[in-house]
């Protein structure tokens, strides 16, 4: 039988005052080793997506949506002071603090909590140098919104290195994972049908923007934008074929079908 394991204690909390919501107690061996998997495979892509936008060293770090902490560790192995995650989910501290314990950083300064920007602007302004966020801001309902809530967390020089992939009109656009633009020539009721556990984040978890609606966004909030990239959908050689049963539910742009992902370094005037 599965015995639940303590969750060990957090490290570190030297600048960061939120309250943390402890959920892990009754995770078993097993959840908790899955998850650490999870950060692990999530962890490798990070270098390539947001290094070159945005680098941990030597700075205190916000992750903007956490999730398990795959960035957290990340920043700590890049050399980070500090970081702090924050996730509209509530945050599961077990597996990140077994990984980062693992790995010699089990003095680091780091929190993970459930909170949104909007209140940490309010308790922690002017506190970061650099803001990272990975396949979030494709989740994210107000983009005007949460950028304007960035804003005064940064330090003068600090940055924000976002990376958004899987946009809603690309071949994985749906986060279903079965097969090619599926969420466009399927109906919702076989959406439904065939999906029933991704169903939920399908239909409110999705924010249907296009590379050039976040562009717009920074442009609607005045960001300076010191670097933005798009990367081709893969699987756009699959599309010709489906271009019928896509365009006998819906309108489309071939454009936005043809960009998966935007990433892009930012800051504002005062952070020059
Ligand atoms: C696909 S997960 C990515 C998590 C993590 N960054 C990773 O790469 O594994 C998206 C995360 O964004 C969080 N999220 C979505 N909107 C958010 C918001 N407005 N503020 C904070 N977190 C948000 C969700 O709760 C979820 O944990």
């Amino acid at each position: 039988m599965k015995r639940p394991t303590p969750a060990p204690a957090q490290s570190c909390l030297c600048i960061f005052s939120t309250t943390s919501h402890e959920s892990t107690s009754l995770m078993t061996t097993d959840d908790i080793a899955s998850k650490k998997d999870y950060i692990r495979q999530r962890i490798k892509g990070l270098d390539k997506a947001l290094l070159p936008l945005g680098d941990p060293a030597g700075k205190d770090v916000l992750v903007f949506g956490c999730g398990q902490g795959n960035e957290i560790l990340w920043s700590a192995r890049r050399g980070a002071r500090s970081v702090l995650g924050i996730d509209l989910g509530n945050p599961i501290h077990a597996p990140l603090a077994e990984l980062m314990a693992e790995e010699g950083f089990g003095d680091f300064c780091y929190a993970m909590h459930e909170c949104n920007v909007h209140d940490l602007a309010l308790d922690h302004p002017g506190r970061y140098d650099l803001i990272v966020s990975n396949g979030v801001f494709e989740h994210v309902s107000d983009l005007k919104g949460v950028l304007n809530a960035m804003r005064p967390l940064l330090r003068p020089g600090g940055r924000i290195a976002i990376y958004a992939d899987g946009l809603w009109f690309s071949a994985i656009g749906g986060h279903l994972g079965k097969t090619n633009w599926e969420h466009l020539w399927m109906a919702p009721h076989e959406i439904k049908e065939q999906f029933p556990e991704r169903w939920h984040a399908y239909i409110s978890n999705l924010n249907r923007m296009t590379a050039v609606d976040f562009l717009q966004a920074l442009r609607d909030v005045g960001a300076l934008v010191l670097q933005f990239n798009v990367r081709s959908d893969p699987y756009l050689r699959n599309a010709a074929p489906l271009m019928e049963a896509i365009r006998a539910r819906q309108q489309v742009s071939p454009t936005d079908m043809s960009i998966t992902s935007v990433g892009c370094e930012i800051c504002f005037l005062e952070h020059l």
